[in-house]
């Protein structure tokens, strides 16, 4: 007997990822179990996503919880390798750069089960990211390698991989947000906060880079008090952020900031309603410069570097770091000309799903 796929995930970005894949396994009556590992677990980092992006429940939860890095990562690995044990799937599919998702390759690469990353081959070239340790060492050791962009391939190439393991599959993430664009632009979280649609910001702050360093909260907040005094802005709050702005002292400037809305960690639908009628993004997160490029609106990245070029060469994407000087010029820039017209990159098309699982499919029935 062929045992299941088990699918992956543990943060907040991985659910909009999966989410797609395992409805299409589900279409296709693959054998397939949802494995959350618990890395976050606050409702409203977690389940809420499950029931806007309609997730069954996981089969399994590991619950690790927050943790070091070591501590995360080694608690995912000893509980992922019971569940090995236990389940023997035939491929573990993994996503992204979490935690969650070089413990969980690790494992099955050890197994020899075949083990396959989505989102694979993106480089920011910054080994002080932890997630770009986590993305290299994901692509050493998994089987197959599913990119959403050329510069996927080349980096993986450039870095002497077999190239058949490597296949151009498109974007995962634009597949749950053309599937829930609709839905999202129905929901009310415009009245419940009290802003009018294509009038106002959106703002979401997690990195290390910027939140863990007080000078670079600093920069940015100082940036944030200037900006708001043009434009509301809207800032779902992210735990590591919250925790952070209370040990720097930082919180009353934070929630000073002229016409800034603080609010929860936002669901799904909400979010992409936000983002989707937002005058402009700013951000240091990977996926969204992604779907603000796929939405066509303007995203301001907070960061020196990024995995995402395709974001910036062919999206709507400007890379500006964390000087306050910079990210002023650039949001007003954008405020009095609109910022840039990008245009979608090939294959971020909504089929990628169907792409990933003929690819896990035919590797499956292939080794067999
Ligand atoms: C993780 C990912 C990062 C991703 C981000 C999205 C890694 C290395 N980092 O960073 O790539 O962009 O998720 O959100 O995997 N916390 C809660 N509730 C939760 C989860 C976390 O309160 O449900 C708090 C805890 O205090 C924890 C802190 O947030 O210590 C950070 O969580 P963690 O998972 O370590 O990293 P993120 O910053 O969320």
């Amino acid at each position: 007997m062929i045992g299941p796929i088990i699918l992956v995930v543990g943060a907040r970005p991985n659910f909009m990822k999966i989410a797609p894949i395992h409805a299409e396994l589900a279409r296709r009556g693959v054998n397939q179990l949802l494995l959350h590992t618990g890395q976050h677990y606050d409702e409203n980092m977690s389940k809420v996503f499950f029931e806007d992006l309609g997730m069954p429940e996981p089969d399994i939860y590991l619950g690790i919880g927050s943790g070091s890095h070591a501590e995360q990562t080694a608690k995912v690995m000893v509980e992922f390798e019971k569940v090995c044990f236990e389940h023997e799937p035939s491929m573990v599919v993994v996503v992204g750069d979490v935690n969650s998702t070089i413990a969980c390759s690790m494992v099955a690469a050890k197994l020899w089960i075949p083990t396959a990353h989505v989102e694979a081959g993106l480089r920011s070239f910054d080994r002080k990211m932890p997630e770009e340790i986590n993305r290299i060492l994901t692509d050493t050791i998994c089987d197959l390698l599913l990119t959403p962009s050329p510069d996927g391939d080349e980096n993986l190439l450039n870095e002497g991989v077999a190239p058949e393991k490597i296949h151009r599959v498109g974007n995962i993430m634009i597949d749950s947000l053309m599937i829930n664009l609709e839905r999202a632009r129905n929901c009310d979280i415009h009245s419940r906060l009290g802003i009018e649609k294509g009038n106002y910001g959106v703002l979401t702050l997690h990195r290390p880079s910027n939140v863990d360093d007080k000078d670079a909260f600093e920069r940015i907040i100082t940036a944030l008090e200037a900006v708001g005094k043009k434009l509301s802005l809207v800032l779902p709050l992210h735990p590591r952020t919250r925790k952070q702005a209370e040990k720097f002292g930082l919180t009353v400037r934070l929630k000073s900031i002229p016409n800034i809305i603080l609010t929860e960690p936002a669901g799904y639908l909400d979010f992409v309603a936000l983002m989707a009628s937002a005058k402009l993004v700013l951000t240091d997160s990977g996926g969204l410069q992604e779907e603000t490029t796929a939405l066509g609106i303007p995203c301001i990245t907070l960061r020196e570097n990024t995995e995402r070029p395709i974001t910036v060469t062919e999206g709507t994407n400007i890379v500006v770091g964390n000087e306050t000087s910079t990210i002023i010029s650039t949001a007003f820039e954008i405020l009095e000309n609109g910022g840039k017209v990008g245009q979608i990159p090939d294959l971020w098309d909504g089929n990628t799903a169907a792409r990933i699982s003929d690819v896990l499919i035919s590797h499956i029935k292939n080794s067999n």
